[in-house]
């Protein structure tokens, strides 16, 4: 089975390629079930319900999110369990939302997700390490085919949770950098690895943001507010296959969709669309 987790989806831009790209991206990869970290949806950083549920529409299956999560505070509306999303789960105990989720791939394999912060350069978080062992204990044992959203800043401490992990989940992918490494891997225990799968919106910036606008703020230190760049917009994210029958992953890839090739993905979506309406009118 194949899996897709999309990097940090950045502003409207980011949003947008997903909505246009994904459901043909689902056809042509053959993709069983597709993850998205959302962090940075709604207007550069947070999420809101609204952005949630399009995403989920686009043929998004479920959510991770990152340090990020609260910064829009009416996502707290969703975080209760109404929706497919998880909070990092080495939050406070106070901190609103779910630890983990299990979702059916399309052909109705049980997969786990959850997500972790890194302690490295990052706020301070409870122990990641822990709370790993920890979420694999509590974790249904059905769902053997299980994947990491590893949140993080630094690419040893990014390594070290493939290791930690390797041969207890099939995949520990990292987000939050915003920039895709070429270290896709499979570790000796049978766990995909990549320290950054990288960022789904727009290209031409610093991490997203409007480039003008970040480096004024740098020179002179006069703040001002960072705008979501527009230009150079890609899906960016990497895909994973998984035995189901075993949990181990057998191949790992980097995505990244261009504007250029959404003229074709969205044809290959168009048949399937179409067959969708069809049925609807035979059941009129
Ligand atoms: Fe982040
Ligand atoms: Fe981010």
């Amino acid at each position: 089975m194949n899996i897709l987790l999309i990097g940090d989806i950045v502003g409207k831009p980011g949003k947008q390629i997903v909505q246009r790209a994904l459901p043909g991206l689902r056809v042509e990869a053959g993709l069983d079930l597709v993850i998205a970290n959302a962090e940075n949806a709604a207007g550069g950083s947070g999420l809101t319900p609204k952005i949630c549920t399009q995403l989920l529409a686009a043929g998004v299956d479920c959510l991770t999110m990152g340090d990020h999560i609260y910064r829009r505070s009416e996502i707290e509306a969703v975080l209760d369990g109404s929706c497919p999303l998880v909070k990092p789960a080495n939050f406070p105990r106070a901190a609103p939302g779910r630890d983990w989720v299990v979702v059916p791939s399309a052909q109705g394999v049980p997969v786990a997700v959850f997500s972790l912060l890194g302690r490295l350069f990052m706020r301070p978080v409870d122990c990641p390490w822990t709370r790993a062992d920890q979420i694999l204990e509590q974790l249904p044992p059905e769902a053997i085919v299980r994947v990491l959203d590893f949140h993080a800043e630094a690419t040893s401490e990014k390594q070290l949770m493939g290791r930690y992990l390797d041969g207890r989940v099939s995949a520990v992918l990292g987000t939050h950098t915003h920039v895709p490494t070429a270290d896709e891997q499979i570790l000796p225990g049978g766990t995909a690895f990549q320290c950054d799968v990288g960022m789904t919106g727009p290209c031409e910036s610093i991490i997203g943001r409007d480039i003008q606008r970040v480096m004024h703020t740098t020179i002179t230190f006069r703040p001002t507010y960072f705008q979501v760049a527009k230009r150079d917009v890609r899906l960016v994210g990497t895909c994973v296959e998984v035995d189901p029958s075993t949990g181990r992953a057998t191949a790992i890839r980097r995505v990244c969709v261009r504007e250029s090739e959404l003229a074709r993905l969205e044809a290959l979506a168009a048949p399937a669309l179409a067959t969708a309406d069809e049925e609807d009118e035979q059941d009129e």
